[in-house]
């Protein structure tokens, strides 16, 4: 393996998708009806929503094994708290999961985050994603709030609102 993060052009959103495509459905099979990945793919990962995104300001990066994209790494201001960063999305292709891949991400993150000048890193998980959260609480994130979010079509994101300082 030669992994390696690196800051997305807008061109490459596309794989930010095809990999999404893949661990998606995996990570959420047993948590989330198939209706509501459908729904959350077109919300979050639709081409036109990220490079809004993009032109937000929050920055793409990528995860690649060589040339090959195996995950990604989203993350910008966050809208609450001026001296907190958030991170988006923390992904990986599942080989690649529990291996110290996911740590190396959080790592990078935490110090992109830093040198813009934030003081805490933040993020929301599914409660029910106890690998995710494992990774997180591994890396320092401790347990802030509880939110049930109403997301459109009677959907709803049930997480944790999870925090580090950096
Ligand atoms: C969340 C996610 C990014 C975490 O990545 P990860 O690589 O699995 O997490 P870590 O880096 O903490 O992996 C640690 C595991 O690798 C193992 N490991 C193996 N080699 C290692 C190494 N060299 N260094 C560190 N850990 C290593 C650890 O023992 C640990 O195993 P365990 O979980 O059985 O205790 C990843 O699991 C993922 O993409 N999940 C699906 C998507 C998802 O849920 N994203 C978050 C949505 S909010």
């Amino acid at each position: 393996m030669d992994i390696r993060i690196r800051i997305l052009d807008k061109p490459e959103l596309a794989l930010v998708r095809r990999v999404a495509d893949v661990v998606w459905p995996v990570t959420f099979r047993e948590i989330l009806s198939p209706e509501q990945i459908a729904y959350m793919m077109e919300m979050m990962y639709a081409p036109a929503v990220m490079e809004r995104e993009y032109d937000d300001g929050i920055s793409f990066y990528g995860v690649f094994d060589g040339e090959k994209p195996v995950g990604y790494l989203i993350w910008g201001r966050s809208d609450s708290a001026p001296d907190t960063a958030k991170l988006h999305k923390c992904y990986l292709l599942p080989e690649y999961q529990g291996k110290g891949i996911g740590s190396m991400m959080l790592n990078e993150a935490k110090a992109y985050a830093k040198e813009a000048g934030f003081a805490k890193l933040r993020l929301h998980v599914n409660r029910n994603n106890a690998k995710a959260i494992k990774a997180y609480a591994r890396n320092g994130f401790q347990t802030v709030a509880t939110v049930d979010k109403p997301i459109g079509n009677g959907f709803f994101m049930n997480d944790y609102v999870m925090e580090v300082e950096i």
